[in-house]
């Protein structure tokens, strides 16, 4: 007999928004299962300092359009040492915990993997605004990133165009251009600046030109944050052309707001299918959603396989502007 009794979630690295929705369909797929669950408090950190809760009906209820994680989150150190981690597991066996489910990005499923190898029964699900995942076509929290950035460069917009202005939107996404290049799709901007792609001032100045000979009111490049900051583009723009940008770094209110819908779906499925497999005894593997079905891949998946920029959407980079 499964002797999954009582399972533990947490939010670990940079918080997603959907993630409240997410560990609200663990807890609540426990308590359909009756079984019991706990949260544990600021990621890694709170798991070796113990710092648990239990999730019950009114824990988890109100919370599923809630932005950032009512479990906080952080990025551990302790936990990155061996000593971190068998205390981890430690504090889990004291508290009655049978099995985890790590809600985060890569740096999380390392630690996750870390407690399968330990025997530890874990499952992870994505969460991140990055999408840099491999094992899933999205990570919760990141289509509501690229709301949110299309609905601040829209209103950058407003003003580039009553002045003409060249804007450089730098957004966030770590070492990938998941977020950049879907952002620049969705806001129409003129070019995209991706990591995955190598950047050719030249051709940029190109469109450049281009651009001010069509008479555009305004022209926008969103920048990934993993290939260089805006400033320093707006420099090289500057030496290369004599363009005189303007530069806007959205930052973490990427991070913020309450998940589009599709997203709160996308993390009640996740968050359940987590749970259920957990129960029935798979460990060591992320929840996946690829062309819409829900998969288990290991999590070593996540970050020894490259995941790569849509073909297709590369392709409009050139043709848009
Ligand atoms: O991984 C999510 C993310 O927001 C990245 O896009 C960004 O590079 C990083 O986290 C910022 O991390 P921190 O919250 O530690 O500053």
């Amino acid at each position: 007999m499964n002797k999954m009794n009582r399972i533990a979630v947490l939010t670990s690295g940079g918080d997603s928004p959907g993630m409240n929705a997410a560990l609200r369909a663990v807890a609540r797929t426990c308590m359909f299962n009756d079984k019991e669950c706990i949260g544990v408090m600021r990621g890694y950190e709170g798991l070796i300092d113990g710092d648990f809760i239990p999730l019950d009906h009114q824990a988890v209820g109100g919370i599923i359009h809630k932005g950032g994680t009512i479990l906080r989150t952080a990025r551990s150190e302790r936990f990155r040492t061996p000593e971190g981690r068998e205390e981890a597991i430690a504090r889990m066996k004291d508290a009655g915990i049978d099995g985890l489910v790590v809600i985060g990005g890569d740096g999380s499923f390392h630690g996750a993997k870390a407690l399968h190898d330990l025997g530890f029964p874990t499952i992870g699900i994505p969460g991140t605004i990055d999408n840099d995942i491999t094992g899933t076509d999205e990570t919760i929290g990141f289509d509501t990133a690229v709301n949110t950035a299309l609905e601040a460069i829209m209103k950058l917009r407003d003003t580039a165009s009553s002045h003409q202005r060249l804007f450089v939107v730098e957004v966030m996404g770590r070492n990938a251009g998941f977020l950049a290049l879907e952002v620049a799709v969705a806001t129409g901007a003129e070019y995209a600046v991706v990591p995955e792609l190598p950047l050719s001032i030249g051709n940029l100045v190109k469109i450049l030109k281009n651009s001010y000979s069509l008479h555009k009111t305004h022209t926008l490049i969103v920048l990934a944050e993993g290939v260089m900051s805006a400033a320093e583009m707006r420099e090289q723009l500057a030496d290369a052309g004599g363009y005189d940008a303007r530069v806007t770094v959205l930052g973490y209110i990427q991070r913020g707001g309450h998940p589009t819908s599709f997203y709160v779906v996308l993390a009640n499925m996740m968050g359940a299918f987590a749970a259920d497999n957990l129960k029935i005894g798979n460990s060591g593997m992320i929840v996946g959603n690829i062309n819409h079905k829900l998969v288990l891949s290991p999590l070593e998946r996540a970050w020894s396989e490259h995941k790569s920029l849509s073909p297709e959407m590369l392709s409009l980079i050139n043709k848009m502007n």
